[in-house]
């Protein structure tokens, strides 16, 4: 194979990406790889000025731009799609991103906190994908098809070490809800897959950094490190291009073997 038959099979010049919580971590690192390879990318997050500052951080080297948008309700979900189709007639790449995480003792475990997660995390992946359905599907064909891309997470799967029970719950929910809508939207020509990340060093796991130290928690990870941005990227890129259009309702962990081999 040629270098440039590598390139394009791995390209997504000039396709069109939403990463949802993009402004920083997980979602900021696959937003960039997408930006650097040349595909013009919407991020978005609550904060709207830390979204601005990320989307003109990240335009450097490309095409980024930032929408401003809660996805925890179907109002806000809505209204993200609707200023995406005052600017573009298809979505060819989602990546359902955004997420939150709330740890408490089972028995003082918080309705609120429950709430917070399945809210952002499967309501706003689902109602998201919903809201986008037909810009995905203008996107689609055969040879090409549209691209669905939720961050789920080694805690959909590993019993975790923390008290996260509606995290790990929701995860669950995210890995399951993906095969389903993988099956349902495939004669559309869209494919729906799912990162699993393992423990990646974003503003959600710092927290447990200073309580617990780095080293405590990299003692169960077999590859003896965190997951980084390149990581994340090479999983995305690979889902996002022709290399990965016949792969479809796939659960890829990128964990370091923590939650496959730990
Ligand atoms: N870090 C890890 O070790 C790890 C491991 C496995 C899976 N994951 C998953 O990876 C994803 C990203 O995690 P991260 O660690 O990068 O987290 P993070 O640093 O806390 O970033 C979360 C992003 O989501 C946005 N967000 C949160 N609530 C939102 C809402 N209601 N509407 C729109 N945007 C919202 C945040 O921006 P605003 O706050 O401004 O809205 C931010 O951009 C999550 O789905 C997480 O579950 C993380």
């Amino acid at each position: 194979m040629q270098t440039q038959q590598l390139k394009d099979l791995y390209g997504v010049a000039g396709k069109v990406v939403v990463v949802t919580g993009g402004s920083r971590g997980i979602g900021r690192a696959i937003a960039q790889g997408f930006v650097q390879g040349g595909a013009r990318t919407y991020i978005c997050a609550r904060d709207e000025q830390a979204c601005l500052q990320a989307a003109q951080e990240m335009a450097v080297g490309g095409e980024c731009v930032a929408i401003a948008a809660d996805l925890s309700t179907i109002e806000g979900c809505r209204d993200l799609a609707a200023r995406l189709a005052a600017k573009e007639t298809h979505v060819d790449v989602l990546v359902n991103n955004a997420g939150t995480i709330w740890t408490q003792p089972l028995a003082e475990y918080a309705e609120s906190g429950w709430s917070k997660v399945f809210d952002v995390n499967v309501k706003g992946t689902f109602f998201l994908i919903q809201s986008l359905l037909k810009m995905l599907k203008s996107a689609a064909s055969p040879q090409d098809p549209a691209r669905v891309i939720n961050i789920g997470s080694i805690g959909g799967f590993r019993v975790p070490d923390h008290e996260t029970y509606a995290y790990s719950a929701s995860k669950a929910a995210v890995h399951q809800l993906s095969k389903h809508l993988a099956r349902q939207l495939a004669p559309d020509g869209v494919t729906v897959n799912v990162i699993a990340p393992g423990r990646y060093r974003s503003e959600m796991l710092e927290k447990a950094i200073a309580l617990q130290g780095a080293e405590s928690l990299l003692a169960p990870i077999p590859l003896g490190r965190f997951v980084e941005d390149d990581d994340l990227v090479g999983a995305a890129l690979f889902l996002a291009s022709k290399a990965g259009s016949a792969v479809t309702g796939a659960i890829l962990p990128v964990d370091c073997g923590h939650g496959t081999v730990g």
